[in-house]
């Protein structure tokens, strides 16, 4: 156990090698290094919430064909294989599995506070300009258009729905970006979140401006 997290960076690098670059090591780290800051303005367990933050995205269902369930089999193995105690297991386990934003309909009310913290880091890198950045390169790789004014965001999408969805990026904004800093679950995240949401609501008033050139 003495080395758990460096082995657990070293691990989670070597598995998402190649990956979607929204979705790679440096995702993890930024979303890493968030859980640490705002697990200081928290009571928590920091070593939960940091294991959690570094396996979150190890096995990301969006590439391993919906199937959700090989990100908790992976880490619990890896977990094992450091001998970590079952019920450190258990809490990280948790994490991974309701951390998703298209889970948000099934997971209880009153989850614990590694989970929020975690999930606050993981969303509030995919607001702001690195959230802006993540989004147009995960559009690009789906070879979603960018934008299609005739195409209108869908709001309230089902799990099923938001998943299949390949609507354009600038609807992604309307359909998940900017509904995240409401969903801050701590003071920390919140402060955070707002500073990026102000920053992409002049990112998209700057990009209508271009797109309607007159
Ligand atoms: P989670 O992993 O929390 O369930 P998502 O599956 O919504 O979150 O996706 C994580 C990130 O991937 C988003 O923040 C965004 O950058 C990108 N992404 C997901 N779906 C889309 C989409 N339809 N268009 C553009 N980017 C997307
Ligand atoms: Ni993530």
């Amino acid at each position: 156990m003495e080395n758990l997290i460096e082995n657990t960076v070293e691990f989670v690098k070597k598995k998402l090698e190649g990956a979607e670059a929204g979705h790679d090591w440096f995702h993890i780290e930024r979303v890493w290094k968030l859980s640490k800051k705002i697990a200081v303005t928290e009571n928590c367990n920091v070593e939960v919430v940091e294991l959690a933050a570094l396996l979150h995205d190890i096995a990301d269902p969006k590439f391993h064909n919906g199937d959700e369930t090989i990100a908790l089999h992976v880490s619990r193995e890896f977990l094992e294989g450091q001998n970590v105690p079952e019920n450190v297991i258990v809490q990280v386990i948790y994490i991974i599995k309701n951390i998703s934003f298209k889970n948000r309909g099934e997971v209880p009310e009153n989850i614990p506070i590694e989970l929020k913290i975690v999930q606050d880091a993981d969303r509030i890198d995919a607001i702001g300009a690195i959230g802006i950045a993540r989004t147009f390169n995960f559009g690009g790789f789906k070879n979603n258009l960018m934008y299609d004014p005739h195409i209108e965001p869908k709001l309230n999408m089902s799990k099923e729905e938001y998943k299949k969805s390949n609507g354009t990026t600038i609807n992604h904004f309307y359909e998940k970006l900017l509904l995240l800093k409401d969903l801050m679950n701590t003071e920390e995240g919140k402060q955070i979140a707002g500073e990026r949401h102000d920053f992409m609501l002049n990112f998209l008033d700057q990009f209508y401006k271009e797109w309607n050139v007159d």
